[in-house]
């Protein structure tokens, strides 16, 4: 079987993947094959990437050693059962999709064999800045898990955990740009609030964010070190974060990731 890689589904997702590992020399674009049902994806994605797209999802499982699912959760049991026949024993079947155990596609397909990698990748990767994790069932071996690593390296971090953290990671970096997005609205309301108009306040606060960010990953400074440094003696940053813990600032970001991840468990089990 070849090196070609193999996309079932041509959204959002696989179109980030798709661009992410050409971009990076990971792939050749004629190494890439796509099954999807919309014919204006196909064409799309065959002129903006030079890519191979399909209809049928015949030719990936015949010619590709790493196939990504990238279809929604809901239509996942469907597409399963449809190609269930098709997946080989030395295939690796990746799948994007959200909350659905390595046993579900287990279940779907039937052959206990078959290696399966789950993955958690969040909203960023569409830009090229995402942040995924990695799960793999025993039977893939550490060279494949690392050749699939790989692919969500080219659109960002990845890390490679036991599925069992897999909760933790919808909780904290799958649903984390909500509240990162929901927290740049305050931010631009209070500007606004305080007498800045919403063009100059959405500026403002977008750029304090993507800095600050910069600046811990470029220093490696603790945040509370870098923190500790913007907040001058009787100063109005120290006013500003008075205010923030008497509200529980810390115990109320703990707070939501933890209901996300009880939420993540709980839907993994329906
Ligand atoms: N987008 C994100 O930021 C993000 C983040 C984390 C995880 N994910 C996961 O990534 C997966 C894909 O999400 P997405 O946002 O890329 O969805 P999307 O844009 O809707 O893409 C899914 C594509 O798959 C096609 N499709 C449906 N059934 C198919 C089949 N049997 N064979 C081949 N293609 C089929 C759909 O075509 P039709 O539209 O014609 O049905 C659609 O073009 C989801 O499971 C999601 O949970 C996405």
């Amino acid at each position: 079987m070849s090196q070609q890689i193999g996309f079932i589904g041509g959204g959002q997702m696989a179109e980030a993947l798709i661009k992410g590992i050409i971009a990076s020399g990971l792939y050749k674009s004629e190494d890439v094959l796509i099954s999807e049902p919309n014919e204006s994806r196909r064409d799309h994605l065959e002129t903006t990437y030079s890519v191979k797209a399909f209809y049928s999802n015949l030719p990936i499982f015949e010619n590709c050693k790493i196939i990504i699912l990238a279809v929604k959760p809901q239509t996942m049991g469907g597409l399963l059962e449809e190609c269930k026949d098709r997946v080989q024993t030395q295939q690796i079947i990746v799948s994007v999709a959200a909350g659905l155990p390595i046993s579900f596609y287990l279940n779907h397909i039937g052959k206990p064999d078959t290696k399966i990698i789950r993955v958690m990748p969040n909203t960023p990767a569409l830009v090229m800045e995402g942040a995924s994790a990695l799960s793999r069932n025993k039977n893939v071996t550490d060279e494949e898990l690392r050749a699939a690593e790989e692919i969500f390296l080219a659109v960002g971090e990845a890390v490679i955990l036991d599925e069992v953290h897999l909760d933790a990671v919808t909780g904290l970096s799958g649903s984390g740009p909500a509240y990162v997005f929901s927290f740049v609205e305050a931010l631009i309301d209070a500007g606004v609030k305080s007498g800045l108009t919403r063009a100059v306040s959405e500026k403002l606060a977008l750029q304090t964010v993507s800095g600050s960010v910069k600046l811990l990953k470029e220093s490696g400074e603790h945040p509370a070190s870098l923190r500790g440094k913007v907040t001058s003696p009787g100063g109005t940053a120290i006013t500003a974060l008075h205010v923030l813990e008497k509200v529980g600032f810390h115990g109320i970001i703990m707070d939501i990731v933890e209901s996300a991840v009880n939420r993540s468990k709980e839907l993994g089990k329906s």
